[in-house]
């Protein structure tokens, strides 16, 4: 089972909108999935039409351990697609565990207690985290092995993006050693930019075989599914949304068969300059860990840029 944090402080970057997409197409391709919302927003919840007000069970349970994951677990429409929802009490739970010992260790206790007790019908569990780096991002981490980022190819794509990765380097060196970045993904993808294919030049140049070659572009249907309900596969499954998230599918799934992708030290001194470039940050002071390592210990080489999928025209209708 692999066990997905789907995670970047910054907001509106596509994290729901992968999370349950990149969810049902999974699904569509064999996989059991179990999509978790731990985003206070509930966002997720609302995308795959549970309402958070609703008095069932659902996420804020199983972190206060009144509820097993499987038990808080819901089908969707879509087979092999289940949901852990949010409800509205999971906006007051940092501060109510503020002072709980082992605060940040909840959710992966409830993994493994679950796991224990019944094996996890899933192949697949993806969590959507908030737009921050607080405790329950920080659950994610811990729970998680493998850590996918969306970006998006704008002037401060890799702003905070160094604060993430001295993070999850953090959480890996103290509270979860398996933990590593397996993916970045470029969403809300506008090829036809020349800021965005600059970008997306930069974080390869810098994040090599991480950036996954899979671009999810901009797609209206994308945007229009969540207030129908619907994953975009139930919304319009011959969309361009549709079609980018079954690739990203594949993509992430073909991620075990490949090399193990290489992270480099946090770039905490990449900085955007006037034309939306990164300068490259110089050589970390340490070596990476060694989960964030290449055998040999050099940098990943970056992909050709004939290998990308990225379509050539922007897409917003279909
Ligand atoms: N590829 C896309 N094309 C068009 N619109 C998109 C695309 N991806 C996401 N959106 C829209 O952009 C907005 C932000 O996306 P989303 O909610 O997935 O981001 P997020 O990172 O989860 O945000 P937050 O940080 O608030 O949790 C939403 O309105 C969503 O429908
Ligand atoms: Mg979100």
């Amino acid at each position: 089972m692999r066990r997905v944090a789907v995670i970047n402080q910054k907001g509106g970057v596509g994290k729901t909108t992968t999370t349950v997409n990149l969810g049902a197409a999974l699904a569509r391709l064999g996989q059991r999935v179990l999509v978790c919302d731990l985003d206070p927003q509930c966002n997720l919840t609302v995308h795959l039409d549970i309402d958070p007000c609703a008095p069932e069970a659902c996420i804020y349970d199983v972190l206060v351990g009144k509820a097993g994951l499987t038990d808080v677990a819901r089908a969707t429409d879509q087979d092999g697609l289940w949901v852990a929802p949010a409800g509205s009490d999971l906006a007051g739970v940092e501060v109510e565990l503020a002072s709980e010992l082992g605060r940040e260790l909840l959710l992966r206790e409830a993994f493994d207690r679950d796991a224990a007790a019944r094996e996890l019908p899933y192949d697949f569990i993806l969590v959507d985290c908030p737009p921050s780096l607080g405790l329950l991002a920080l659950n994610a981490l811990v729970a998680c092995d493998e850590v996918l980022v969306p970006i998006q190819a704008e002037f401060f794509a890799l702003q905070g993006l160094g604060k993430l990765l001295e993070v999850v380097d953090l959480v890996q060196r103290r509270l979860n050693p398996r933990l590593r970045i397996s993916a970045m993904v470029s969403c809300r993808h506008d090829p036809s930019t020349n800021l965005s294919r600059q970008v997306i030049a930069d974080v390869r140049d810098h994040f090599g075989k991480v950036l996954l070659d899979t671009v999810i572009r901009r797609n209206v249907k994308l945007a229009e599914a969540p207030s129908h309900g619907k994953t975009i596969f139930a919304y319009d499954p011959a969309s361009r949304g549709a079609e980018d998230y079954l690739a990203l599918a594949q993509e992430v799934i073909d991620l075990t068969t490949k090399s193990e992708p290489t992270v480099t030290a946090p770039t905490t001194t990449a900085k955007p300059v006037g034309n939306g470039h990164v300068t490259e940050p110089p050589p970390p002071a340490t070596p990476p860990p060694t989960a964030l390592r290449s055998t040999d210990g050099a940098l990943p080489e970056a992909p050709d840029e004939s290998g990308s999928r990225v379509a050539e025209t922007t897409e917003e209708t279909s």
